[in-house]
């Protein structure tokens, strides 16, 4: 594995580096190349200025003073010939720095022409080089003489093994500060990160309950902020998933205990008796049919709420739709002696949605309806429309839910009364499909009076 602090520490590296290759490249190679160049400009700039005043006739007083300051600055020496090659002006401290004769007198011929030019060369004796720069004095045809200034070279050498020496203190100090500083900005760095690595594999391995707590504003943060709410939501769906195998086998321990209580007196007692044995095998019917229905509708809500489930969104005519419904409850209705009846403010109204689930749900809200209402009572479905919607309402007189019961409805298995037949799924159900749909829904109910389901469907 390689580590962060190594990646680190190589990058710091990397920047030392390149700033230093740069620091060496300027101070050591270039050095040299500067001063030669800043050193001639600056000499030549001065010495052209004084060759031009002393053209202007500057007195020989004034012009020793500016020879003086020329010394001091660039330790140099002045020279002024007259174009016939007598010396007319000469300062310097150490005339030797004025070099040999013969360089003295190329400097000199060359500039007559005309043209300030510069010379760089040894000196045997001082061991280090001169710069020779000659100034004609005057223009053109008219070139008066030459004034010749003269300066040594400083000795860049030493300077550079100086700079060198000092590079490679800098060197082995910035390697020092990379090293602690990677050092303890990659323990900073990777403590959190072990943190939360250390709570996914707890979790990993089913402890759900962990925390992170690295209490940082940045990306870490973040991360672990994300960790901890992964394992909230983890543990709730574990809760959810125990609910529903604790609901689940509670629903099918009563018919399951049915069937096998009557097929066992059926084996050891009335296998033989014709009508009693009849009568139990309908039992043992009936509860199987209970059975398949509970599965069928357990693996329905489960197949509604999972994640990927989406309504297929079609226009169709939900008059259609209620019609079939109140066909299939004909039977019922008579044999409750329950009225069922449609009421609605516009005929044919075609909404979006997906027609079977949304079927589902009336078809729930019906089969409750006929659940709680007593004999001689009635159950009206009615279709209002507005702008944009439609609102279908199943209402009964039947016994309706006491208020404290309202919240709870909705929940799987959940039952009003414990002795209740159904399976408490019905509702849980509708809800999921109309809150796949986006519709607004909900239920009112007065006790003894009756009961309102109601939701929303899109105008296609
Ligand atoms: N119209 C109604 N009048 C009175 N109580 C109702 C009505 N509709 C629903 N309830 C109450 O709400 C509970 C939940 O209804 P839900 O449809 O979810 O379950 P269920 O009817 O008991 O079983 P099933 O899964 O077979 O539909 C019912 O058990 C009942 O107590
Ligand atoms: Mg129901």
């Amino acid at each position: 594995m390689k580590k962060i602090s190594y990646r680190l520490w190589v990058q710091m590296l990397l920047l030392i580096g390149i700033t230093l290759g740069l620091l060496w490249v300027l101070q050591v190679v270039m050095l040299e190349q500067y001063y030669l160049y800043s050193q001639t400009r600056n000499i030549k700039q001065e010495g052209i200025a004084l060759a031009k005043a002393y053209e202007e006739g500057m007195n020989e007083e004034l012009l020793t003073e500016k020879a003086e300051e020329l010394n001091l600055k660039f330790n140099a020496g002045v020279e002024i010939y007259s174009i016939n090659g007598e010396r007319v002006f000469g300062f310097s401290l150490m005339p030797m720095m004025m070099g040999r004769a013969v360089y003295k007198q190329e400097v000199f011929l060359e500039a007559a022409k005309g043209e300030a030019i510069v010379r760089q060369l040894k000196h045997n004796r001082l061991n280090s080089n001169i710069l020779l720069v000659g100034i004609p004095i005057g223009e053109g045809p008219e070139i008066k003489g030459v004034m010749i200034v003269g300066a040594p070279l400083a000795a860049i050498k030493e300077t550079k093994e100086i700079i060198k020496e000092q590079l490679f203190i800098i060197t082995v100090i910035l390697i020092l500060i990379s090293l602690l500083l990677t050092y303890y900005s990659s323990k900073a760095f990777t403590k959190p990160i072990l943190k939360i690595n250390e709570a996914a594999a707890k979790m990993a391995k089913g402890n759900l309950s962990v925390r992170v707590d690295v209490e940082s504003s940045d990306e870490l943060g973040m991360l672990s902020d994300t960790i901890n709410n992964l394992s909230a939501q983890l543990q709730k769906i574990e809760q959810l998933r125990k609910d529903l195998i604790a609901n689940v086998s509670h629903e099918f321990r009563t018919p399951l205990s049915l069937i096998k209580g009557y097929a066992e007196t059926i084996r050891d007692v009335t296998g033989d008796m014709k009508e009693k044995r009849n009568s139990q095998l309908s039992i043992i019917l009936e509860e199987t049919d209970r059975l398949k229905s509970l599965v069928d509708d357990t693996l329905n809500l489960s197949q509604i709420q999972s994640e990927d489930f989406r309504p297929d969104m079609v226009p169709f005519d939900i008059f259609a739709t209620v019609n079939s419904i109140m066909s299939r409850f004909a039977h019922m209705s008579e044999e409750k002696g329950i009225t069922l009846d449609m009421q609605w403010d516009k005929a044919s109204v075609v909404v979006l949605g997906d027609e079977p689930r949304i079927e589902q749900v009336i078809y729930n809200f019906v089969n409750n309806a006929f659940n709680h209402t007593a004999s001689g009572g009635w159950i009206k479905i009615s279709i209002s429309t507005n702008e944009d919607n439609v609102k279908i309402e199943v209402s009964d007189n039947g016994h309706g839910i006491p208020s404290e019961e309202l919240p709870y409805i909705w929940d799987r298995f959940y039952k009003a009364s414990k002795d209740d037949k159904g399976k408490g799924l019905g509702l849980s159900i509708a809800k999921e499909i109309m809150e796949a749909h986006n519709s607004s829904y909900g239920v009112e109910s007065i006790p003894e009076v009756g009961t309102t389901f109601w939701f929303t469907l899109l105008k296609a």
